[in-house]
């Protein structure tokens, strides 16, 4: 059975890998290099108690349950790519810098509300201004970029094929076939999936699968510490940002804009990172920018994913991750894999392409 995936990003590698393990054929057609977008862009956490002031009830549920795949999805992408991926749980911290957000907190999770002193205790590099912290030893990271080499090793080495700079630009149906036209070629498949982060609405149609398409923009920075000083070790939400430490850096994240498919670097952004991560960790003033980045999240109008077979036959996708997208990659590689086999799948309904009227 012929499968094309469109977009090399983390949805469309990890499903293609599942898919290829099962002896499918199966083409990845990426309209740049594979996991080089949103994937590329991210900041690598695995945060359902953090990222839950978003979630509604099926998203925080889906989280969940895809938080608890990782472990054995990250050591299967590493034994099967022969590549590290930096899957560590170090928990996190989530501050709070007045009593209602405290509350906010308690109400939000079970886990532990630590006192300010507490906090600091845990992460000395915490400033004067909270009033306590959410610890959540469950909360883990990834190394999102080794993690995009790796899928992309993982799934080729499974017998599954990419092709980069290859964009989707039509898909029609032609004898009950789907045919996916590229600028180079046209793809027969059995089944497709549209996997293309915040460019899954861009291909081209004669009926409407997908709603308009939402690019949300986050900026990043990374920062290196003074010799001397050792990073967080643990990942830290508060002040409107989040620090996560990776091999020596510490990237802070990240803004949050509705402007299109514009990824430019601003020194507004730069400026706001910079003052919020300040305001939660005094002493980063002193640390230097070693590097800024900007990435579109794939935002949908409700914010939730969109998951799932759509109207016309055969065609499916796996888009709408917008904040978390390397947090729902096992639970999108199982669930979609599996609708596309035609095995029974868990129950994303809530997800479902058709929940939106101009889709249905
Ligand atoms: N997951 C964090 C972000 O999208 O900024």
């Amino acid at each position: 059975m012929k499968t094309i995936i469109i977009g090399a990003g983390v949805a469309g590698l990890s499903v293609g890998w599942k898919l290829a393990q099962a002896g499918l054929d199966v083409l990845v057609l990426e309209r740049a290099q594979p996991a080089r977008a949103a994937t590329w862009a991210a900041a690598g956490m695995i945060a359902p108690t953090a990222e839950s002031a978003h979630a509604n009830a099926d998203e925080t549920q889906f989280a969940r349950w895809s938080a608890e795949l990782w472990p054995e999805f990250a050591a299967q992408i590493e034994a099967q790519s022969g590549r590290q991926i930096g899957y560590r749980r170090d928990g996190a911290l989530i501050v709070a810098a007045t009593q209602d957000a405290a509350e906010q907190l308690r109400a939000q999770s079970t886990k532990t509300l630590l006192t300010a002193d507490e906090a600091r205790a845990r992460e000395p590099l915490l400033g004067g201004n909270i009033v306590g912290a959410l610890w959540d030893s469950e909360e883990a990271q990834v190394d999102n970029r080794a993690l995009g080499i790796a899928l992309a090793s993982a799934f080729v080495r499974a017998g599954g094929k990419i092709s980069s700079n290859e964009a989707a630009v039509r898909i029609e149906v032609r004898d009950d076939r789907l045919v996916v036209q590229t600028p180079f070629a046209l793809y027969p498949a059995d089944k497709v999936l549209i996997a293309a982060g915040a460019w899954s609405g861009e291909i081209e149609m004669d009926v409407a699968v997908l709603p308009t398409a939402r690019p949300v923009k986050g900026e990043m920075l990374a920062l290196i510490p003074p010799q001397g000083t050792l990073p967080p070790k643990q990942v830290v939400w508060g002040n409107g940002v989040y620090l996560v430490p990776r091999e020596g850096r510490l990237l802070i994240g990240a803004t949050m804009e509705d402007t299109g498919f514009d990824t430019a670097l601003t020194d507004k952004a730069e400026a706001w990172l910079t003052d919020r991560a300040v305001g939660l960790m005094p002493s980063l003033t002193s640390w230097k920018i070693d590097e800024h980045w900007a990435g579109l999240r794939p935002g949908s109008p409700d914010n939730l994913p969109i998951l799932g077979e759509t109207r016309i036959k055969n065609l499916f996708v796996a888009t709408g991750q917008f904040r978390n997208g390397i947090l729902f990659a096992p639970a999108i590689a199982e669930t979609v894999s599996r609708l596309i086999l035609g095995s029974a799948a868990p129950e994303i309904r809530g997800f479902a392409p058709q929940r939106f009227a101009e889709v249905s």
